[in-house]
C-alpha cells in the first residue's frame, strides 16, 4: 500500500512542474497544453501567455489573474496605493520595483498559478519563470512573514533556497502596506487586519496558526515603517 498522501503527491507534482517550467527557458513555451499532474496545471495561464505579445505591466497582470478571485484585486490595488506612501524610504533599486511587487504580491492565490497552496512561493516561482525581476520575485516570496507559514507547510527550505531575502526595510514596507489594506481594499489598522485574519480562519488551520505565530514579526515590521514615517513628520 502506498504511503504517499495526496499532499505528498501534489508537492512532488509541484516540484516536477516547476522543473519543467524552468527547463523551458529561454523562449520555449508549450502553448495549448492543458494537462495537469495531480491537479497541478502544467502551464497555467496558457491563454494569457498565448495572447500577450508583450509582457503586461504589473497592474494589468494582477487584473488578469485576480479579477475573479474574490476581492483580491481590490486588496492588491490598495496595497499598491499604500506602498506609494512609503516607497521613498527605500533605496533606488527597491524603490523602483516595490509598486509592481505590491500589485503582484498575492497572484499566487490565482487558481491558474496555485500549485503548492502556499501563495508567496507559488506567485514568486510563476513570476520568476516569466522573467519578472529578481527583486520583485524576492519581495513576493517573503512578504508578510511568509517564512513562518512556509515552515508550517514544510516549504521553508524551498523558499530560502530559491529566493534570497530582500533587505529588511523593503520587506517591512510591503508587509506594512499589506497589513494596512483590508481584504476589500479599504485602509485598515494593523491590529484590525491581524484580528480579521485570525477570525476568518479556523484556529486549527495553517493560515490562523501562521498569523498567530507571525504576529510579533508583523508588528515589528509595521512599527519599523510607522516609526520611519513619524521621524519624517516629527511626530513621535
Ligand atoms: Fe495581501
Amino acid at each position: 500500500m502506498s504511503t504517499h498522501t495526496e499532499e505528498d503527491l501534489r508537492r512532488d507534482a509541484c516540484r516536477l512542474v516547476s522543473a519543467m517550467r524552468r527547463s523551458m527557458r529561454p523562449g520555449l513555451r508549450w502553448y495549448g497544453v492543458e494537462d495537469s499532474i495531480h491537479g497541478v496545471p502544467l502551464l497555467g495561464l496558457t491563454d494569457l501567455d498565448a495572447t500577450q505579445n508583450e509582457k503586461p505591466d504589473a497592474s494589468g497582470l494582477a487584473g488578469c489573474l485576480l479579477h475573479d478571485v474574490g476581492t483580491r484585486l481590490a486588496h492588491s490595488a490598495r496595497v499598491a496605493r499604500q506602498v506609494d506612501r512609503v516607497r521613498h524610504l527605500l533605496d533606488g533599486r527597491w524603490k523602483a520595483v516595490i509598486s509592481d511587487a505590491a500589485w503582484l504580491h498575492d497572484v499566487g492565490y490565482s487558481p491558474r498559478i496555485a500549485c503548492t497552496g502556499f501563495h508567496p512561493l507559488d506567485g514568486a516561482r510563476w513570476l520568476r519563470d516569466r522573467d519578472w525581476s529578481d527583486e520583485i520575485c524576492r519581495l513576493v516570496a517573503w512578504h508578510s512573514a511568509a517564512g513562518v507559514e512556509g515552515a508550517l507547510r514544510g516549504l521553508d527550505q524551498e523558499l530560502t533556497v530559491e529566493f534570497e531575502r530582500p533587505p529588511e526595510v523593503a520587506t517591512n514596507a510591503l508587509t506594512w502596506a499589506d497589513l494596512t489594506s483590508s481584504p476589500q481594499g479599504e485602509p485598515w489598522s494593523v491590529g484590525r487586519r491581524i484580528d480579521d485574519i485570525l477570525r476568518r480562519y479556523p484556529a486549527e488551520s495553517i493560515e490562523h496558526r501562521a498569523i498567530a505565530n507571525a504576529a510579533p514579526t508583523l508588528w515589528h515590521a509595521s512599527r519599523d515603517i510607522q516609526s520611519r514615517l513619524a521621524l519624517e513628520t516629527g511626530v513621535a
